[in-house]
């Protein structure tokens, strides 16, 4: 039975289209965000991407299947937080939310059915229900594709190429959207403004993370602070792990008196020395805590660890774990939450999350449940701040679709270097953002490539909670690694920035290379990113002095040297260890701060370090407000534009325009590099 109305234009160069009876609960209806019209209608408008016509969908036995045309020979992007491949075409992903993404189903922290063509379209599924979707890796009979011979002919395929995507779900119906391009970065873009994102941290979020040992007293967590600042070594925030609690697995959320005796004296003080402080949780509430209580007729039929699950799509759930954080962590100063654990696995362990059968007191099932816990966590926190006209920054291991707005980067257990840098391509196609975080290191070469690439990710963190690892803690590389802390302060205003475009046009602050305007050989590149808007990322990775960087079009300069890269291309990169090869597109124009212990708070002078590279004139426009409140929702920034003119003899000049002060930063004085 072919179902549901035709396709409706909801903005330029999107539409959506409802197949079969739509279960009311969906991704975006648990979120409820409302997508930035404004920003979506300044995107040209774009032709539906394919025949729209072709489209189908058929429900059939409580299952919804969806099929939508492929262009033959086009990469497929997207799908969440994938770390074992970029283009998913020819595969079939399971998109369950899992802990343990470690085999090549699809299943990961943060699945997204959300899906990027090369050619510059996307398709996202609306719903709370785990996807199966087959990346034309199924094929229809009356698809006609080639049976070579598999005895004789090396070019037979497990799966033969298919040009379908046919994806599964049990649900009754549900509602598709269609994003046009033309290119994969329009297509991206608009999705990431249809969720309603993205979002503009704290300007203190930019700096270095550390993460304490979860045993830590607050004595102990303070030296450790104070530590940082003896060294010399950049940080910006103190997080704690499990050991704060009364009672953790599961939480209590209360502090413990015997660790933390007087929990506002510590983060007040560790305010005064330009730290912020993180708090680790996870969902799951402990017989102990306070919040047991009410809560307990509000959750779910099973528990996870001994403690409830509770059902935070009833308001009144949400009432009583907003007034307990504010009471005893906004009150006392603590500026975001680590959410551990919304993505517990059933493949090691049934324990670590409620099955797909449990049932909750809102009508929701566990599979409903599991799929949008982490989303729902995020967007409860983020509320507690903005209700205090304060913004925050956290880390989650769990979330999905619609993602782009809320305040969080994902992080994982798994610790594999080279996924890690995939997962920051991945990242970018699905409206998320992920911490390639630090922990431990087998050599002090791993230990450097590792801090390398975690200061140039969206939230550069060392999470010490068990190995108890310093920055310091391999001498022999101190000061490679002190570089990398350095270069990531210094970074803050460009962060800054990218950041700001990201919530204004819903460009992502780190991408893959697919989304350059036109990415050359690079598109299918997953060991090299864009961090911003002109620096390209090419890591180096334990074992390597020399790497091969695909280069879109164009020159590209050694940002540290301003030596020539040839773009179009392939080149080698021949680095040493405490350099990482981070190239700067001709024309560019990257505003610097100086290397502060901590990022600089509202009113702050401050000296600014403007670099231009190549012969070519270049235009930049720096961001700059407060930092921390929601004041520039009303206004309140301010876009430093920064210019180089180049004269007929080459000469180059830079200017500044400051624009009015909005009680930002005072960028003086400003200095000119020129490279390249
Ligand atoms: C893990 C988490 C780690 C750390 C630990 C604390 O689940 O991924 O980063 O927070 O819990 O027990």
């Amino acid at each position: 039975m072919e179902v549901g109305p035709r396709w409706n234009k909801v903005a330029p160069g999107i539409w959506s289209r409802v197949f079969g009876a739509p279960e009311t609960f969906t991704a975006r209806s648990a979120l409820k965000a409302a997508p930035r019209w404004e920003a979506l209608g300044e995107i040209p408008d774009a032709p539906f991407p394919f025949d729209p016509a072709a489209a189908s969908g058929e429900v059939r036995g409580g299952r919804t299947v969806l099929r939508f045309p492929l262009r033959p020979n086009t990469p497929v992007f997207g799908l969440g937080l994938q770390f074992l491949r970029l283009d998913q075409r020819g595969r079939t992903r399971y998109l369950r939310v899992n802990s343990d993404p470690v085999q090549d189903t699809g299943e990961t922290h943060a699945p997204v059915p959300f899906y990027v063509g090369g050619d510059g379209h996307a398709v996202l599924i609306d719903t709370a229900r785990i996807v199966t979707i087959h990346v034309a890796s199924v094929v229809r009979r009356k698809e006609a594709v080639p049976t070579p011979d598999r005895t004789t002919d090396p070019a037979w395929q497990e799966t033969p190429p298919g040009s379908w995507v046919e994806a599964v779900l049990a649900a009754p119906g549900a509602e598709v959207f269609v994003f046009g391009g033309p290119t994969v970065r329009d297509a991206v873009r608009r999705y990431n403004l249809f969720s309603g994102g993205g979002f503009l941290p704290p300007r203190w979020s930019l700096g270095f993370w550390h993460r304490t040992p979860t045993r830590y007293s607050a004595a102990e967590v303070e030296a450790e602070a104070a530590e940082y600042r003896r060294r010399g070594f950049p940080c910006d925030v103190i997080g704690l792990e499990p050991g704060w609690h009364t009672a953790a697995y599961p939480c209590s959320y209360e502090w413990s008196r015997e660790r933390f005796p007087d929990p506002a004296g510590f983060v007040h003080r560790l305010a005064e020395a330009g730290f912020t402080v993180n708090l680790w949780e996870h969902a799951w509430v402990s017989p102990k805590a306070e919040v047991h209580g009410p809560l307990a007729p509000l959750s779910g039929s099973h528990t996870v660890w001994g403690g409830l699950a509770p059902d935070y799509t009833l308001p009144e759930a949400r009432k009583i774990l907003e007034n307990q954080h504010e009471r005893a962590h906004l009150a006392a100063g603590v500026a975001g939450y680590k959410l551990d654990e919304c993505d517990g696995s059933e493949l090691t362990s049934g324990s670590w999350m409620f099955p797909a059968h449990a049932t909750f007191p809102s009508g929701l099932d566990g599979e409903q449940m599991r799929q949008v816990y982490g989303l729902i966590l995020q967007q409860l926190t983020a509320g507690l701040f903005r209700r205090r006209d304060r913004r925050t920054f956290g880390l989650v291991r769990a979330s999905g679709a619609g993602a782009a707005p809320l305040p969080y980067a994902l992080y994982t257990d798994l610790y594999d270097h080279r996924q890690y840098v995939r997962a920051l391509c991945n990242a970018g196609f699905a409206g998320l953002l992920f911490a390639a975080e630090v922990r431990g290191a087998s050599s002090p070469e791993e230990w450097v490539r590792r801090v390398q690439v975690a200061s140039l990710s969206p939230l550069a963190q060392l999470d010490a909670w068990s190995s108890g690892t310093k920055p310091w803690t391999f001498p022999e590389v101190e000061t490679a690694v002190r570089r990398a802390l350095e270069l990531r302060v210094r970074l803050v205003p460009y962060l800054y920035t990218a950041f700001a475009r990201y919530q204004r046009d819903g460009t992502p602050p780190v991408r893959p290379m697919a989304l350059e305007e036109d990415p050359g050989e690079a598109r299918l590149a997953d060991d090299q990113y864009m961090l911003g808007q002109d620096l390209l990322v090419a890591p180096l990775f334990a074992g390597q002095t020399e790497r091969k960087v695909l280069l879109p079009p164009g020159n590209w300069y050694d940002f540290e040297t301003g030596e020539l890269l040839e773009g179009g291309g392939a080149a080698v990169l021949a680095r040493p260890l405490e350099s990482i090869p981070l190239l700067v597109r001709e024309g560019a124009i990257v505003p610097l701060m100086p290397p502060l212990p901590h990022t600089p708070r509202a009113g702050e002078t401050v000296a600014l370090e403007v670099r231009h590279y190549g012969p070519r004139p270049g235009r930049y426009r720096l961001y700059d407000d407060d930092g921390e409140t929601l004041a520039f929702e009303h206004g309140a920034f301010r876009w430093i534009d920064l210019a180089v003119d180049i004269s007929q003899d080459g000469v180059r000049r830079g200017r500044v325009e400051m624009g009015p002060d909005v009680g930002g930063l005072v960028y003086d004085p400003v200095q000119w590099v020129f490279l390249g």
